[in-house]
């Protein structure tokens, strides 16, 4: 069929004929640049090795193969990589391999997780997946999820479902509660659902960083005085400054109460719920409506990778479906653009599934483990007579030194931060409660005890 349209000098798509030799070649030259990249942080550190990235554009006619391999090689080295053991500032670790595999073979599908029709085999692996995860957490038969690209998605994916369900889809007056210490990512979601600030109410936390739940019943009676709908409460499983949990409980059981959504926004910590490792605090999450979960901040999955879990499917399909008429459906089966604010979208899902199949449980675990077994050694040795630490029960580490006043620690973290970095170390400085504070995330699997007790050593210096 129309053979003699295709030159095969210039094969820009797969052919469905041959071996796709030409696609094999580039594949492999592909691999071995991102390979090399990979290895040149050993002497180069976490940050980019050049500054002199060009943002060429498309020019009139297409580059050679030469220049774009050029290009590839030059924005790499102008990237910043996650894989060197100093790269500890973020919840960026370094990539799964079998997760970058997925990455090619989402990419090569090109399939779309807005329908059945579109990604046969994906649909039943995102909805199969999700439903392992709802179960692995407690969540019983009704219950179920959908990807999306990132936790603040996640976050507001499940949001638009409480509105939604309690009837508060387009009150002004409806407000979400969430602890002072949450994700400002809940500040855009308020802000796309079309309210004020004021309708995000803060709760203030205890010295560890937790909901107070005496000032959350507070609010709630406050609340209600002023004739404000509640549609939420968001309790934090792992918060982003400090990795503290929320009392999740006693909020879950106030939320029964009340009849009050609970969303739990486990991007950080929410993964932790499938292994058998002990984290104070992380029970009764089966009692929420929703949780976030977001396997890219700590376990390697390929960015973005997250998964909102519902207690019960026909809450997103009540709040997002929409008969998507230019497409077919199948029977008993949900086209997937149709329980989440995401149309088109790839499928994410499959580096994330070959990840975990490659991990096992055991190896989550094992993963999971080192980064709390990375944190309890900075922590144990770190000088406490020097530094004022703030943490919780995961990987996160804030800290500042004693009796700085207020003003200096905008001075004194980016100085520390700019020597660490001449040392490889990349950290990064929250402001937090109207002050900066150096943090370290124990994400990295790369980074071994030696490393942190060079840290160490130049923390102390
Ligand atoms: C607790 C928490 N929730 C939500 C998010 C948002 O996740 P994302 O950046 O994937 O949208 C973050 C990001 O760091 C976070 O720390």
């Amino acid at each position: 069929m129309a053979e003699d349209l295709i030159n095969d000098k210039d094969i820009y798509f797969p052919s469905y004929l041959g071996t796709n030799d030409k696609l094999i070649t580039l594949l492999n030259r592909a691999s071995q640049t991102l390979c090399d990249w990979f290895s040149k942080a050993d002497k180069n550190g976490p940050l980019p090795f050049d500054e002199n990235f060009n943002c060429f554009m498309p020019s009139e006619d297409g580059n050679s193969e030469e220049d774009l391999f050029s290009e590839i090689e030059s924005l790499l080295n102008n990237s910043f990589n996650p894989v060197h053991p100093g790269s500890l500032a973020h919840l960026d670790p370094p990539p799964l391999i079998f997760s970058i595999l997925g990455d090619l073979i989402a990419a090569g599908l090109n399939n779309n997780l807005l329908a059945y029709e579109l990604s046969p085999s994906v649909t039943l692996l995102e909805d199969s997946l999700c439903k392992w995860f709802a179960k692995k957490i407690g969540f019983n038969y009704l219950s179920g999820g959908i990807a999306a690209s990132g936790g603040t998605l996640s976050n507001l994916n499940a949001l638009i479902a409480a509105r939604n369900n309690a009837g508060l889809a387009t009150n002004p007056n409806s407000v979400l509660l969430v602890s002072e210490d949450a994700h400002s990512s809940f500040v855009k979601c308020i802000r796309v659902m079309g309210l004020d600030t004021t309708n995000l109410v803060r709760i203030k936390t205890d010295n560890q960083g937790r909901m107070d739940i005496n000032d959350l019943r507070k609010s709630l009676d406050k609340c209600s005085i002023e004739n404000k709908k509640i549609f939420a409460i968001v309790a934090t499983l792992g918060t982003t400054v400090r990795g503290a949990i929320d009392p999740i409980k006693e909020i879950s059981e106030i939320c029964k109460e009340r009849n009050i959504w609970l969303h739990i926004d486990g991007s950080i910590g929410g993964i932790f719920a499938v292994t058998s490792i002990p984290i104070k605090g992380l029970n009764n999450i089966n009692q929420a409506n929703s949780i976030t979960i977001n396997p890219q901040k700590i376990i390697g999955i390929t960015k973005t990778s997250s998964l909102l879990l519902v207690s019960n499917m026909s809450t997103l399909e009540n709040t997002f479906n929409t008969g998507l008429p230019y497409i077919t459906s199948k029977e008993n089966i949900i086209n997937r653009g149709e329980i989440g604010i995401q149309g088109s979208r790839p499928a994410e899902i499959i580096k994330l599934w070959l990840g975990l199949r490659f991990l096992g449980l055991n190896g989550i675990e094992n993963i999971l483990r080192s980064s709390i077994t990375r944190k309890d050694f900075f922590i144990k040795n770190i000088s406490k007579n020097k530094f004022d630490i703030y943490s919780g029960p995961l990987h996160i580490v804030s800290f500042i030194p004693k009796k700085l006043e207020q003003e200096d620690s905008d001075t004194w973290t980016q100085t520390k931060v700019n020597e660490l970095i001449k040392n490889n170390f990349m950290l990064s400085r929250p402001k937090f409660k109207g002050r900066y504070f150096l943090r370290v995330v124990m994400g990295n699997y790369n980074t071994k005890e030696s490393h942190i007790e060079e840290l160490l050593r130049l923390l102390d210096a």
